[in-house]
């Protein structure tokens, strides 16, 4: 049976007091979800605080981001997998598709965030998804399969346990326009496959993909009821503590 995992991105959103504040307020919110993993990732300078303040709670912190480096070095502006352990992290999001469309990452550098936000000791969320001009050109499958395939080259059956699956349609991000339970479960189920194919049977079996795309209260437990769905990554719903509570808190399948 594979845990789910709820996780909300904060993207660019909210001051250190402002996360804070929201962190606080979700705890109590979310204090009996022993259903899934409850995840939070602020911005970076809130990611220290946020996480000493949730401690000993059931909410776990990650990173938006980090390096391809992972050794500390001189690259400016940039910050470690293992300094945001250091900051109380245990996930990080690599290959999100606004760091791939608007910052120009390549597959080989989501790669190498995986591999370094693993050896680093985090649980890596990797992101993959196709745009809406990939989708209509028949294309979308070939795209997952090669963002999968090049971002997961090099891991070992070990590392494979800290590996987590972001399935998100590029059209469904912050649009409003979510895949449907049945387009979800299709890729995910692919993505699965593919993952069986690369790996093993028993890795994908234990494998866990979240969908992502304007995922919310309304929306989630339609999308939990596919078999091949264990979560969701959140953005624009994930920022107030009482809807993302609510996602959290989807009806059981
Ligand atoms: P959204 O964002 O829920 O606002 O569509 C999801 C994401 O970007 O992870």
């Amino acid at each position: 049976m594979r845990k789910p995992v709820i996780a909300g991105n904060w993207k660019m959103y909210k001051t250190i007091a402002e996360s804070v504040d929201e962190a606080l307020a979700l705890k109590p919110l979310v204090t009996n979800a022993n259903h899934c993993e409850v995840v939070i990732a602020p911005v970076f300078t809130a990611i220290k605080t946020v996480a000493d303040r949730l401690e000993g709670s059931n909410i776990k912190v990650a990173g938006q981001d980090c390096s391809t480096e992972v050794e500390e070095g001189p690259h400016t502006g940039e910050v470690t997998a293992f300094m945001l352990r250091d900051a109380g992290a245990s996930y990080v999001i690599v290959g999100h598709s606004e760091r791939r469309h608007v910052y120009f990452e390549t597959d080989a550098m989501v790669r190498k965030k995986c591999q370094a936000g693993i050896s680093s000791g985090l649980t890596a969320i990797m992101c993959v998804g196709e745009t809406l001009e990939q989708r209509e050109q028949g294309n979308a499958e070939n795209i997952v399969r090669g963002q999968l395939n090049s971002g997961l080259g090099g891991l070992t059956a070990s590392d494979l346990n800290r590996i987590i699956m972001a399935y998100e349609p590029v059209w469904a991000i912050g649009t409003g326009r979510t895949a449907t339970p049945e387009q979800a479960q299709e890729m995910h189920a692919f993505i699965r496959r593919v993952f069986a194919e690369g790996h093993s049977a028993k890795a994908a079996e234990a494998l866990r993909i979240l969908y992502g795309g304007s995922v919310k209260p309304e929306n989630i437990a339609g999308l939990m009821a596919q078999t091949d769905i264990d979560g969701a990554l959140v953005g624009g719903a994930s920022l107030k503590a009482k809807t993302f509570a609510q996602i959290v808190n989807y009806q059981m399948r």
